[in-house]
């Protein structure tokens, strides 16, 4: 049955103290709880606790011994008082724990995963947001396996030469949080150690804990964490509140991380970076990931959600906050391009498909499946629209008051933007609806002249989405300016035209020249266009637009138009000539030609029209590659020459070169020629980043030479061991172009170094390969089965992992009648398996409709 936000009502209880006990092993770990309960409000409703997997060994209420009988996932305890103290016993096995929430083991380590519903498999609780405890937490291990003992909050009593060799630490949070926040990690790890003196002087020690031999890996991580807390400072005026900041790396993990209070859990994927093992879209991985997680200590952790249906208050805001952090860091410009291509390649295809959901839904199954690119993505593009709207005085205006009336709460969207209207006098009545409607809306483009003058008519509109038919036209930011046909300049101001009507009209001052409009300035709206431009039209914006944005739409535009048909791509060609030939003399950086030069995605271009033609956008999109490879080769090789060797540097520069660098490597390796091939493989043994061999190895990966073949052993041989690098491995395989990708990805699978329970490994084989447009769907149905068999088997072990595969098969009516259907059969043998988890059930369901 679904959960609704019209059924929210407050909890009955609350708990305003818990101590927790664990006494610590793999097999079976005792936890004892002690609950200060109070009754919340006038009624006579029991006290409502969830447990999953417990074993509960007593229960007492007010120090007497009470019977339980739960009823499913469910505890209804009876109190006669307004407030009771609340004990349990339960045994949890971490060893056995492979969907990785509640207590687990990886690699030897115990660690925790709470969010959104995992504190439930660790003790009975009111296991949801709105329920805010401070806690005392007593931590009691084997000193030899579980050196280190970590909780959320300050160290307190350490209890040394405990009987069996065992010992304990006690951990104590000051700031009352749910339970969803409350974390404990026990193992044999060290730590980067560093400190931050906060704003007004207070002294943090900050540890990142890994194994010994990674220590020297997480110096990035630190550097990111301590420019966070900075930035935080200086940006919004958030300081950290603890004495203490610690993270910790693991290698089994299902998300990218988790900021429980004081003690960050990490994908080790996000922490763990040099030169050797990390390209350079890895560092930033990192550090965007380290900001994101130490900025939910006040956007989620100080303020919290009042339920899961308010995921985007913390989600969408904290992303909003870590792109701004890392666009301060680099090449804003880039970044944005980045953001941009990442929100269109996943959010929109969600948005126009069967699980199109709006950043605040109104109902869900599973909450695991809610953790989606529209609740952060689209839910940071929200924010963003609203920083755009009111200013950045204005937003820092919001943002202050917002903390000042609720820090301490559980609270919703709703009170987020009150608080921002209430800051700023702004009506953001009508912009309430953009958290209500699912959908990407349409923005129509008409441009006229009258009198000299521009005139520029805007039409919003929106489809239906599933259980949404009618839509309401939005309030939405939209930046536009003119570009003069004949001097290539802006003409005149930028404006932000505020759109709200079905309709709005744009005048603009008579001008001179011809000009051409330049549209949705810096993507201020997420929405797609659709404008009438010639392919002259945008291969002149692609070369002279002066938003960074626009420019690259521009170009992506063209490609789109190009890769549509079976014409003659030289237009495409002399426009990434022209892009490029401005990048070597020096007017435009190279990430950012980089950028510019990539063709669209196969995928994006099939999400371009109704139905996704496999076999033609491949055709075409190789053929434009080979056009642009061939007619451009000298240029080439110049870029190759210009902008290799750039070192290790991670300044924007040195990544901009080693970016169009390899993007030239690439295109020549394309182009076949022996010379090609041979720069490759010296490129890739003389790599001084993993950016370059990679560069080099995903240059290859596609062609049929013994280069390949020697790369990609080296690669595995070289790597052995290192699990972030050998990811990489599996997903340039899977990624591969070759007609024999499918055949390598069965094998893979059976290689000895894959593994189902590892969701990293997961994803990178057979996540990587399902996005590969031409041999996932192949014909036949092979590329659909095998995940259909990946899928059923990781549901036993994994039901989180599971579900997020069941995504790419949603797609089916995309796709030609034969494809759907093979589609369709896989989403039905999931749902006919007895016992399929609830997770996956929820999505294969939702996909068939
Ligand atoms: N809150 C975590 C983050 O920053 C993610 C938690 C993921 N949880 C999940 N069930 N997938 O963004
Ligand atoms: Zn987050």
């Amino acid at each position: 049955g679904a959960i609704r936000l019209a059924d929210y009502a407050p909890p009955d209880w609350l708990v305003p103290e818990v101590s927790l006990d664990f006494r610590l092993s793999a097999g079976s770990t005792r936890v004892t709880s002690r609950l200060v309960v109070r009754r919340n409000g006038n009624h006579d409703r029991p006290l409502v606790l969830d447990g999953q997997n417990l074993k509960t060994s007593f229960a007492m209420l007010d120090g007497e011994p009470i019977d339980v009988v739960p009823v499913g996932e469910r505890l209804e305890i009876a109190i006669v008082g307004d407030a009771a103290i609340v004990e349990f016993e339960v045994e949890i096995s971490p060893a056995l724990n492979t969907r990785l929430m509640g207590l687990y083991e990886s690699e030897g380590r115990l660690v925790t995963q709470c969010e959104a519903e995992g504190f439930r498999a660790i003790t009975w609780f009111p296991d949801r947001p709105d329920v805010l405890s401070v806690y005392t937490v007593r931590i009691e291990g084997d000193a030899a396996l579980y050196p280190v003992l970590l909780s959320n909050g300050d160290r307190g009593a350490v209890e040394t030469g405990l009987a069996g060799g065992r010992h304990a630490v006690t951990w104590t949070d000051p700031w009352p949080k749910p339970c969803y926040l409350f974390a404990l990690v026990a193992g044999d790890l060290s730590a980067l150690r560093d400190g931050f003196t906060t704003m007004s002087g207070r002294q943090v020690e900050l540890a990142i804990w890994t194994s010994a031999a990674d220590v020297p890996r997480c110096a990035h991580a630190m550097a990111a964490l301590k420019a966070s807390m900075a930035w935080d400072e200086a940006i919004y005026g958030r300081e950290y509140d603890l004495g203490a900041f610690n993270i910790v790396a693991v290698n089994d993990f299902n998300a990218g991380a988790m900021e429980n209070k004081g003690l960050n859990i990490f994908n080790s994927k996000y922490i763990l970076a040099d030169p050797e093992t990390a390209t350079d879209s890895d560092f930033d991985g990192v550090a965007g990931v380290v900001a994101h997680e130490y900025f939910h200590n006040w956007t989620g952790n100080r303020v919290t959600c009042r339920d899961w249906f308010q995921l985007s208050l913390k989600e969408g805001l904290t992303v909003f906050r870590d792109q701004q952090f890392s666009a301060d860091q680099g090449s804003a410009a880039v970044r944005r391009i980045e953001d941009v291509r990442g929100l269109r390649a996943v959010q929109f295809p969600e948005d126009a498909g069967p699980l199109a959901h709006s950043i605040r839904p109104d109902h869900y199954v599973e909450i695991a499946n809610f953790y989606t690119a529209t609740i952060y993505n689209k839910g940071a593009e929200v924010i963003r629209m609203l920083h755009t709207l009111v200013g950045a005085a204005g937003f820092r205006a919001g943002t202050d008051l917002y903390f000042e009336r609720h820090d301490g709460q559980a609270v919703t969207c709703e009170d987020w933007v009150a608080a921002m209207e209430a800051a700023t006098g702004s009506d953001l009545g009508q912009f309430r609806r953009w958290y209500e409607q699912a959908g990407t809306p349409r923005v129509a483009v008409h441009e006229r002249r009258e009198a000299g003058k521009v005139i520029v008519e805007l039409v919003q509109s929106q489809s239906p989405t599933p259980g949404q038919a009618v839509k309401l036209p939005v309030h939405m930011p939209f930046r536009m300016a003119l570009i003069g046909r004949d001097s290539g300049r802006r003409i005149g101001e930028e404006r932000v035209v505020e759109m709200r009507e079905a309709v709005t009209r744009v005048e603009f001052d008579a001008v001179d020249e011809p000009v051409l409009l330049s549209l949705n300035r810096g993507f201020s709206a997420p929405v797609i266009i659709e404008a009438e431009a010639s392919r002259t039209e945008l291969a002149f914006l692609a070369g002279h637009d002066d938003d960074p944005s626009a420019r690259w739409e521009a170009m992506q535009r063209l490609a789109l138009s190009v890769l549509a048909t079976d014409d003659d791509p030289a237009a495409l060609v002399s426009a990434v000539a022209a892009t490029l030939m401005d990048g070597t003399a020096g007017k435009l950086d190279a990430a950012f030609v980089g950028e510019a030069m990539l063709l669209p995605t196969e995928s994006f271009i099939g999400d371009q029209a109704a139905m996704v033609d496999v076999e033609g956008i491949h055709r075409r999109r190789e053929a434009a590659r080979l056009a642009i490879a061939t007619g451009l080769e000298a240029e080439w090789w110049a870029a190759l020459r210009t902008y290799s060797g750039s070192g290790t540097a991670l300044t924007p520069a040195a990544k901009g070169a080693r970016r169009l660098a390899n993007v030239a490597l690439a295109y020549l390796v394309g182009a076949g020629s022996a010379e090609a091939l041979a720069a490759a493989r010296i490129q890739y043994e003389t790599a001084a980043t993993m950016t370059d061999r990679m560069g080099a190895l995903s240059a290859l990966v596609g062609t049929d030479t013994p280069e390949r073949d020697a790369c990609l052993a080296d690669f595995h041989a070289r790597f052995a061991g290192n699990n972030d690098v050998i990811d990489k491995w599996f997903t340039v395989q899977a990624l591969s172009g070759r007609p024999d990708t499918l055949a390598r990805v069965e094998a893979l699978a059976r290689h000895p170094d894959f593994s189902i329970t590892n969701p990293n490994r997961l994803r990178s084989l057979v996540g990587a390969f399902a996005a590969n447009q031409r041999w996932f769907h192949a014909a036949d149905g092979a590329g659909y089965r095998l995940l259909g068999d990946q899928l059923l088997a990781v549901d036993r072990i994994n039901p989180q992992s599971a579900a997020r595969l069941a995504v790419p098969l949603g797609r089916w009516r995309r796709f030609d009648a034969a494809r759907g259907a093979l589609m369709r059969a896989q989403l039905e043998r999931v749902t006919a398996t007895p016992r399929v988890s609830r997770d996956v059930l929820e999505m294969a369901s939702r996909a068939l409709v």
